[in-house]
């Protein structure tokens, strides 16, 4: 089955009685994984409140072409780039007829003819209307200009005529939107993520941590996202930006990240464990800034979880990568440890050059399991990470 994970659906929602529906439609469309943003004509706020299809939406419905406010927020040009498929549902007549001539007098109208992502129409209305010539000639035309049509449903209608023109289920409308999109290799999977390096207390002030960027983890998460998995990033502490496209959690120390971890493991399919875990942390924390005096202090350590390790002894868990930072010995130490770890597969970084791995913009990594040891040779970190989900997807899914 196809999905709508990670995709972003603007629904234009225009004057047809069966407006009262959308907000059904918006459900049906979030339940396959979309991100949903509203546009409301007026006609169609005679039939259902912009509040519950915000509710609902969880995002602000748009409406007026003119509104400054609006503009500034997510302007008509925005919203037209933002959304992967746009989808009227229902099409009224007179919306129907605006698309045809290329009219841009109201905000649905405008996004339509700004917009390059798919247009879908779902025709609602009388069934007289439905069955006119105008609205088939129009339709033609717009089926001609690539706009998918899902034809409407015959039966009773609100007006108590019974014909053509009834919306169509708001669950076809949806599986409908997902078929438009090719599927792809992690599409409907679940992957969690930790990246960046964890920071361990020593008083409230001073930390152990190390010199993790979060590049690595942030490239994987980008490429499993375009490859249509939900992801679940649990970040320590990073110098780059987040993609937006993920469910984000914030952690400081190797103890909130395990805890993050196991809370949401046992939904996942993948596992990428490229966080630089803190192996140590101080024994016991000061409450007050430790002062300098003339006797040498002594921090006592005390060894942190595994989060891969214990993740990998559970019963039910996902298909768990782990990460190797070595700088001697290279395979015969990431062979070792993939087999205490018990996971799927290590990923190799040789961090005693100092152009790749932690912190710098390019890797070379070797994709070590049992069987194989297979080298990825030097490129952006972008590059190395879409062959690494590359070699997941076909050993693993
Ligand atoms: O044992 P070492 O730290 O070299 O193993 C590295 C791999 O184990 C990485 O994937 C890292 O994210 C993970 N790790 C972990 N919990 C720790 C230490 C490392 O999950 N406490």
């Amino acid at each position: 089955m196809n999905t709508l994970t990670n995709k972003r659906v603007l629904l234009g929602v225009s004057g047809s009685i069966a407006a009262y529906k959308s907000p059904d439609i918006v459900r049906r469309l979030q339940d396959l994984g979309a991100e949903v943003r509203v546009i409301v004509t007026d006609g169609g706020k005679e039939f259902v409140s912009e509040r519950s299809l915000q509710t609902i939406s969880k995002n602000k419905v748009h409406s007026n072409l003119w509104d400054k406010e609006a503009e500034l927020a997510m302007g008509h040009i925005e919203l037209a780039k933002w959304s992967d498929i746009v989808i009227i549902a229902p099409a009224s007549a007179n919306t129907i007829a605006k698309l045809c001539h290329g009219r841009a007098d109201d905000l649905l109208s405008t996004v339509i003819l700004a917009t390059d992502a798919k247009v879908m129409l779902a025709p609602s209305m009388n069934q007289q209307m439905y069955a006119s010539k105008a609205m088939k000639d129009n339709l033609k035309i717009l089926l001609k200009r690539g706009i998918v049509i899902i034809e409407p449903g015959f039966g009773e209608q609100a007006c108590g005529d019974v014909g053509e023109g009834r919306l169509a289920e708001a669950l076809d409308i949806a599986n409908q939107a997902a078929d438009l999109f090719t599927s792809t290799s992690l599409s409907g999977k679940k992957v969690l993520i930790t990246l960046g390096g964890t920071i361990e207390a020593i008083d409230p002030v001073r930390y152990i941590s190390n010199h993790s960027s979060g590049k690595m983890g942030m490239a994987l998460a980008h490429q499993c996202i375009q490859a249509g998995a939900k992801t679940t990033l649990i970040i320590g502490s990073i110098s780059i930006d987040i993609e937006k496209r993920a469910e984000v959690i914030h952690i400081v120390s190797a103890d909130e990240m395990y805890e993050a971890v196991m809370k949401r493991i046992e939904s996942q399919d993948l596992f990428i464990c490229c966080a630089a875990v803190a192996d140590f942390r101080p024994k016991n924390v000061s409450h007050n800034k430790i002062k300098k005096n003339n006797s040498p202090v002594t921090i006592e350590l005390t060894e942190n979880k595994d989060i891969l390790a214990s993740v990998c002894q559970l019963s039910k868990r996902p298909i768990c990568i782990g990460f190797a930072a070595e700088s001697e010995n290279f395979i015969v130490n990431a062979r070792a440890k993939l087999e205490s770890k018990a996971c799927e597969a290590i990923i190799l970084n040789d961090i005693s050059q100092s152009e790749i791995g932690l912190n710098s913009d390019k890797n070379e990594v070797h994709f070590i399991t049992k069987e194989h040891c297979e080298k990825i040779e030097k490129n952006s970190k972008q590059i190395i990470a879409e062959k690494i989900i590359e070699k997941i997807t076909n050993y693993y899914f």
